[in-house]
């Protein structure tokens, strides 16, 4: 073991800790991926210290170098982790001793470990967010694009996942848009919270040295400083946040993955996944799988566990810092590693989707999704709309018996069930009810067209 380590967390105890609780209690195995933003959080606080006249400027220097080559040593997989001592703020801080000697000793002067994961984790957040918009703007673009490609295709809008109403396909992708554009203002929104720098806050009652924290605060592009040092310490809000911010979106991707192996089923068929993103079955010759998006499916269900567990280690805990809030990282990783990479290939594979038209004109062809349009057509020529209900749907029943579909009926049969049907009926078709439905936020040809244009507009930045 590590004397200076040793010492440093031991000094008070004659005993050695149990090998069994150092490696229950250590959180290197999975906090080295902080080694960034710890290291950052040392420059500036040992800049400020120098700044402040607690250290000399020699001495800033020296622990500004070793930290450096610290970093080089991390990146160029030279470092050397080691499990007793515990975390990374130690790994790093033992290893500055080893470089520089006794001024490493100075660099926690002001400091606890307390204020200084605090800080880690607000960084590492803040970073984690920005990769995350980026991620979705990227998959906005895939949609976007595959809407554009296939603008005028007329499909059916389901509810209840029976056929409803026709609908334009783009007007079924720019949902999804939609919804990945709240994700995007959801973690944006939450960026804010994030964006405080917690340093300065000591152990949990503030320190007794004359720190600069806004300057440390600016070296480290944080926008403001923590108000409150009991809350600065113990705060893990940003981490729920973050992660109830990647559930709702994992929901998001999951509805999308769940629409993308129903239509590109047999018994759908309305699209074709390229096989880049799909895999073949071991004894089924036939197969192709959709196996990358039922894994996102599967994997929502991880980041729902990491957001609820994130909140029952919160639930209960006393003010202020107890060492249950070690247990913030690893759901944490896991959710911006799984939700980054979901969202990646997601991108990737809707942008290698081939839309089978004519398969979903087929579909389309089966007219009873225009009973509801036949409805209008009554009301239009003046009949309660209750009215023109049952009577379409008294005639959608003798279709059916008479196995015809609604524009092989001659004009008598319609009459039959109301005198209003005239020639014009057979002009209903999906378009001309798509057509129909021109108001902002239909799915008219001019208000899918419109609505491009806006989502064009919203990923260049200009709405
Ligand atoms: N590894 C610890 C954590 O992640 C760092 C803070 C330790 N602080 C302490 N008082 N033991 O929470």
């Amino acid at each position: 073991m590590n004397e200076q380590g040793r010492e440093k967390l031991r000094g008070r105890f004659q005993k050695e800790i149990a090998k069994s609780a150092v490696e229950y209690a250590a959180s290197i195995p999975f906090d080295w991926r902080l080694y960034r933003q710890d290291i950052a959080g040392s420059i500036a606080h040992a800049k400020m210290l120098a700044k402040q006249g607690i250290i000399t400027d020699e001495e800033a220097k020296l622990i500004n170098n070793g930290l450096i080559s610290i970093q080089e040593e991390i990146e160029q997989g030279k470092f050397q982790f080691k499990i007793e001592l515990e975390d990374i703020h130690m790994n790093v801080e033992a290893r500055l001793f080893e470089k520089i000697g006794s001024v490493a000793g100075k660099l926690h002067t002001a400091r606890s470990r307390n204020d200084q994961m605090a800080l880690d984790l607000r960084f590492y957040v803040k970073e984690a967010i920005l990769g995350t918009v980026n991620k979705l703007k990227e998959l906005q673009r895939a949609l976007l694009s595959l809407a554009e490609s296939n603008k005028s295709i007329v499909m059916p809008g389901y509810t209840h996942l029976q056929q409803a109403q026709p609908v334009l396909l783009a007007h079924h992708l720019l949902a999804y848009f939609e919804m990945f554009q709240r994700d995007i203002e959801r973690f944006q929104d939450c960026f804010k919270r994030t964006d405080v720098m917690p340093l300065g806050s000591g152990a949990l009652s503030g320190v007794a040295y004359p720190l600069d924290r806004d300057f440390v605060a600016q070296e480290l592009g944080f926008s403001c400083i923590s108000t409150n040092s009991l809350d600065a310490v113990s705060d893990r809000d940003f981490i729920a946040e973050y992660e109830a911010a990647a559930a709702l979106t994992a929901m998001h991707l999951s509805r999308l993955a769940e629409e993308m192996v129903l239509w590109s089923s047999t018994e759908f068929g309305f699209i074709e996944i390229d096989d880049a993103y799909t895999t073949g079955s071991s004894i089924m010759p036939q197969k192709k799988n959709p196996d990358i998006a039922e894994l996102a499916r599967g994997k929502t269900g991880r980041i729902y566990g990491n957001l609820i567990g994130m909140l029952t280690i919160m639930k209960a805990l006393p003010l202020t810092y107890s060492r249950d809030l070690q247990e913030d990282k690893e759901g944490l990783f896991d959710t911006i590693d799984t939700l980054q990479s979901t969202l990646g290939v997601f991108a990737e594979m809707v942008l290698s989707i081939t839309v089978n038209a004519k398969r979903i004109g087929k579909v389309v062809a089966k007219d009873y999704i225009l009973a509801t349009d036949l409805a209008d057509y009554l009301v239009k020529k003046g009949m309660p709309f209750r009215e023109a209900h049952s009577s379409v749907s008294k005639l959608v029943r003798y279709a059916i018996e008479q196995g015809k579909s609604l524009h092989k009926l001659g004009l008598s049969e319609y009459q039959k069930l109301s005198p209003l049907f005239a020639e014009d009926v057979y002009a209903i078709t999906p378009e001309s009810s798509i057509a129909s439905k021109n108001i902002i936020g239909g799915t008219a040809p001019e208000q899918v067209k419109a609505a491009l244009k806006r989502a064009k507009k919203i990923l260049e930045g200009k709405s």
